[in-house]
């Protein structure tokens, strides 16, 4: 099976689909890889290092059987595949059905990432989980930037700084990896999420659990359920009265499909103290916050709201490194020793295809 890496051409996107290492990987069971020159200078992978892990290096990496990418194509891109080949990458499908249907028009079969079920055995394909971990590390890293304060606690000759007080809401992957990173660099910490049985995994990171007495439910997949009205109003008033207390904010509370839910009220943000930081991980998906700006960084009442899109492509080497794997992982699934074999009935190919060529069916 040919598999091709374009270099990604959407603004600001620095990953790239597969590294060398994962390609020699690949090459050596049973795939043939081509990839377009200066797909991976951007993530810091040189044709040269393609080309010794033996990649062919092309100039248009769309004739193989099947594409993988990172982001979903463009209409440009859309035009260069052609029927019954393979796609693989962010695929947009809850967010974007027409890019999808536009997909099934020039019959394509597409495996999105992150349709790919959330069971064990799919783990080292699950790409919202390594992109996450990315998002949340970097997160914390903005925060300590801005803060005009040290994250630790020092004792120095000139008297002793105070731990900074971080609260991280929403205690999923990216949640849990912020939580982590804070607890690094000294702060001290605070995690909530709607999930109950989320309390004893950020106890165990060493941070404390915040009690709203607001307690969401959780869908068979481990997603949270979106809160009813009035717990929405609750959560936010509890935040509202907590919120002064922290330094820095970094919120991640998604909900699949559907826009992010408001957890901070403009209100919240013109009670922290100034200097304050929120991070604001949900703003690809309106964002948790009611200043986030999506997209940009603003400052409210001496507050900075920092709403960054895409932070895993602000850290493309070690980005693409994971998401490589998981391509590989995904890869190797639908095609062991390199043949596409689609077992329709197992359930990662069928969670994760999006669209299915007649000829695939
Ligand atoms: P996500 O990115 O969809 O959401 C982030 C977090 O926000 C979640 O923990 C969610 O409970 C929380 N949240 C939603 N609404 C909220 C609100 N109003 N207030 C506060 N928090 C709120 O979640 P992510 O990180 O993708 O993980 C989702 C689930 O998938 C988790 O249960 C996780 O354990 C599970 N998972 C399973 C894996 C596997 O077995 N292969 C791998 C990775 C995750």
């Amino acid at each position: 099976m040919r598999i091709g890496v374009p270099r990604e051409v959407q603004p600001g996107e620095r990953r790239v689909a597969l590294v060398p290492d994962v390609v020699a990987r690949l090459s050596g069971g049973g795939f043939e890889v081509v990839v377009e020159r200066e797909a991976g200078g951007a993530a810091s992978f040189t044709d040269a290092s393609y080309d010794g892990a033996g990649a062919q290096l092309v100039s248009d990496a769309f004739d193989v059987d099947a594409v993988v990418k990172v982001r979903k194509p463009t209409e440009a891109e859309l035009e260069k595949l052609r029927d019954g080949r393979v796609l693989v990458g962010f695929l947009e499908p809850l967010t974007d059905p027409d890019g999808v249907e536009q997909l099934a028009a020039r019959g394509v079969t597409a495996f999105a990432m992150e349709s790919i079920p959330r069971i064990t055995r799919a783990q080292p394909m699950d790409a919202l989980s390594s992109q996450s971990t990315v998002s949340g590390y970097k997160a914390v890293l903005l925060a300590a930037e801005r803060l005009p304060r040290f994250f630790p606690m020092l004792m120095t000759a000139a008297g002793t700084v105070p731990p900074a007080k971080v609260l991280v809401l929403g205690a999923g992957v990216a949640g849990l990896q912020a939580i982590a990173t804070a607890r690094r660099l000294g702060a001290v910490v605070t995690g909530f999420d709607v999930r109950p049985v989320v309390q004893e995994q950020v106890e165990s990171l060493g941070a404390s659990f915040l009690d709203l007495g607001v307690r969401g439910e959780e869908t068979e997949g481990g997603y949270a359920r979106e809160l009813t009205e009035a717990q929405q109003r609750q959560q936010q008033d509890e935040l509202a009265a907590r919120i002064p207390d922290f330094d820095v904010v970094i919120t991640t509370a998604l909900i699949p499909g559907r826009p992010a839910p408001r957890l901070i009220p403009e209100s919240a943000v013109a009670a922290m103290r100034p200097g304050s930081v929120i991070v604001d991980l949900a703003a690809e998906a309106g964002g948790n916050c009611e200043v986030t700006d999506p997209g940009s960084e603003v400052e409210r009442d001496g507050v900075s709201v920092v709403g960054l899109l895409n932070l895993p492509s602000t850290m493309p080497y070690h980005a693409s490194q994971l998401y490589a794997r998981n391509v590989a992982a995904l890869l190797q699934h639908l095609a062991p020793d390199g043949e596409l074999t689609l077992d329709w009935d197992d359930e990662i190919t069928a969670g994760a295809c999006v669209t299915r060529a007649k000829a695939a069916a």
